[in-house]
């Protein structure tokens, strides 16, 4: 029987454990965490994902700030913005969400956020300690995508050293961080993108595939070894016809889901599935970074491995 691993319920039990420890640091500091919210543009995925921050940070009793800037808003405004969110003792989290308009540097404006308030780890700092991994990452902010992924897969398999995993995309945001964190955890990690070749023959030896590229149902069964764990970061927009004949549209992983199901042992459904996790694990950053800057440990650890 298919495992179906369930991030909506997961993601909603670390949410209660991020409201309990931000109710005691309220209770006993008198410290409300906070996280900056940073949306430039109108990039329609951006508005939802950010919207559905915001909501779920007021659930958890986390205070947030948001800042919505103009499709032409120049880096050196955005890098204003920054410093004085930086400077602001009450905000412990700073999140500009990605991607930016074509006339900002990315790079420039994630590694202008004190690296103490990178609720996201994106920056170089926290990037850095996550590659050299160890005790490093107690002082780190590691990806959320990734970090929510891998507490699913720690969650569904019980030994993770020595499994063969294969992680599909390179990105600096999820395919990069993942593998670090599988090695981590001793897995033997294969990273495969756009360049691979034979890239279905390699996926199709993988004890764990964590499909990260963003091409709607790219992963076929055949690309999958029997009792594989799928863990499907994409979330695609496919158009779609109802049956009267209207156009919709639904969201979809980067996995086929209904084709792989048989073949492997666990799978996330998209939606449902790391979508989830990710809100969780920026909540969970974020209350960490105010136990840090009230010079306490976070009750919980730092959520990791
Ligand atoms: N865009 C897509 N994923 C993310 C994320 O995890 N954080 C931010 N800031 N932007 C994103």
């Amino acid at each position: 029987m298919t495992k179906i691993i369930d991030g909506k319920e997961f993601a909603g039990k670390i949410r209660g454990q991020v409201k309990e420890d931000s109710d005691l640091l309220f209770k006993d500091h008198k410290v409300q965490p906070c996280l900056a919210v940073v949306l430039v543009g109108e990039n329609p995925a951006s508005k939802v994902y950010v919207g559905a921050k915001t909501k779920m940070a007021a659930e958890c009793n986390i205070k947030t700030k948001d800042f919505k800037m103009n499709e032409d808003t120049d880096q050196d405004t955005l890098l204003k913005t920054i410093k004085d969110l930086n400077d602001d003792s009450s905000v412990h989290g700073i999140l500009v969400q990605l991607p930016l308009p074509k006339q900002i540097d990315e790079r420039a404006v994630i590694d202008a956020i004190d690296v103490k308030k990178d609720v996201d780890g994106f920056h170089a700092i926290n990037a850095g300690r996550l590659s050299i991994g160890g005790d490093m990452l107690k002082q780190a902010f590691i990806p959320c995508t990734p970090l929510g992924s891998l507490l699913l897969l720690k969650n569904t398999v019980q030994n993770l050293s020595g499994m063969n995993a294969v992680v599909v995309g390179r990105s600096n945001i999820v395919g990069k961080p993942m593998s670090q964190l599988l090695i981590e955890e001793s897995c033997t990690v294969t990273v495969v993108h756009s360049r691979t070749k034979d890239i279905e023959s390699i996926c199709s030896k993988a004890d764990i595939v964590i499909a990260a590229v963003g091409r709607p149902e790219m992963i076929k069964s055949h690309w999958i070894k029997k009792d594989a764990v799928i863990i499907d970061v994409g979330i695609n927009r496919v158009p779609t016809t109802k049956p009267d004949g209207s156009e919709g549209s639904k969201i979809v992983g980067d996995v086929d889901y209904q084709d792989t199901f048989e073949k492997c042992s666990a799978i996330t459904p998209v939606p449902g599935g790391v979508g989830p996790m990710t809100i969780a694990c920026l909540l969970r950053n974020t209350v960490t970074s105010a136990y840090r800057h009230s010079g306490l440990e976070d009750p919980r650890g730092t959520v990791s491995t």
